[in-house]
């Protein structure tokens, strides 16, 4: 992102060899401190400190195998503040289409409390996302990034996740993924109107500027439910009742199966995800809850406040 002028938070990469240069960019830096193991680590290795001498003590730690092998190189990085918003890029290399944003909640607790997990429910679009924000994204960080690719020789067809902070109306970049977000995309494939194929054939044979695309204006409400436990140790195989009682709703099987009776049962952490439409937030997650309460499983745990903020901000 540094060398092709996308904007993001200051950093700097740290191993054993360099931690001294790694304590001097903290005392560079204003707190609070983030520290991400560098490898991969099922979203659990970042840390967020208030205190310069605990970010050091923490950092030392890490490289010393707090996260195993994953943080034998640990990055610092600036804290950015704002609000996080998940931007979809689709494109073929030459071209792109910008796919509808949505609002992730990655917390498992009401109010942002409580553990990460791979995320509790999303909702699209996103009211700060306004047609000069998306520029901004665009201009700033969509198109220096597409051309930072093709500068570095990747030949990438296929989907960009862009994890920006929304600072005052000025984009971030947090990460990028080469794929879509779940639960983003449970939110926001169902606003992407026509034919997703016709897209996914336009992306492959580089046709991408020739395709109609068009998103719906209704806003998305997804709420994940999970299993009681998930994040960490959960159960399966409890029996699910309810959903044939769905109304109105497109729910995502994550982690269900059938069992030897045939009955639908949980299978897995994140078990299943309701997405639901309205003219507003506040009607499709009205809707969404009514229909996530039809739906019984023993120690079925869900967030009750997916998209609250957003419609305090409105
Ligand atoms: N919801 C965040 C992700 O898919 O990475």
């Amino acid at each position: 992102m540094e060398k092709h002028g996308v904007p993001t938070a200051k950093c700097l990469k740290v191993s054993k060899e360099n931690l001294d240069e790694g304590y001097k960019f903290l005392e560079s830096v204003k707190a609070p401190y983030v520290l991400k193991a560098d490898g991969l680590a099922a979203g659990k290795g970042v840390l967020i400190l208030n205190e310069l001498q605990e970010a050091k003590d923490e950092l030392s730690k890490m490289l010393d195998g707090k996260f195993g092998a994953a943080s034998a190189t640990v990055v610092i990085e600036e804290f950015l503040k704002g609000i996080e918003v998940s931007v979809f890029v689709l494109t073929d290399g030459e071209h792109y289409v910008l796919l509808p944003e949505a609002k992730d909640y990655k917390r498992i607790g009401d109010g942002d409390t409580g553990l990460n997990t791979g995320g509790m429910g999303a909702v699209s679009p996103v009211p700060f996302c306004t047609p000069d924000f998306l520029n901004r994204v665009e201009e700033r960080i969509v198109k220096p990034t597409l051309k930072g690719l093709k500068a570095e020789g990747i030949d990438y067809k296929g989907f960009i996740f862009l994890g920006l902070m929304n600072d005052g109306g000025t984009p971030y970049v947090i990460e990028y993924n080469v794929r879509m977000g779940d639960p983003e995309t449970e939110a926001v494939m169902t606003r992407i109107e026509g034919d997703f194929a016709d897209l996914l054939f336009a992306c492959a044979d580089g046709r991408l500027n020739e395709v109609h695309y068009a998103k719906s204006d209704k806003t998305a409400v997804t709420v994940m439910m999970v299993s009681g436990g998930y994040p960490e140790a959960y159960e399966k195989g409890k029996v699910m009742t309810g959903l044939d009682t769905l109304k109105d709703v497109v729910a995502f099987h994550a982690g269900t199966a059938f069992d030897a009776e045939n009955e639908v049962v949980t299978s897995g952490g994140r078990v299943i995800a309701v997405t639901t439409h309205g003219d507003s937030i506040e009607e499709a997650r009205t809707k969404a809850y009514r229909e996530v309460e039809k739906i019984h499983f023993e120690g079925a745990n869900y967030r009750h406040d997916i998209g609250l903020d957003l419609m305090r901000m409105q």
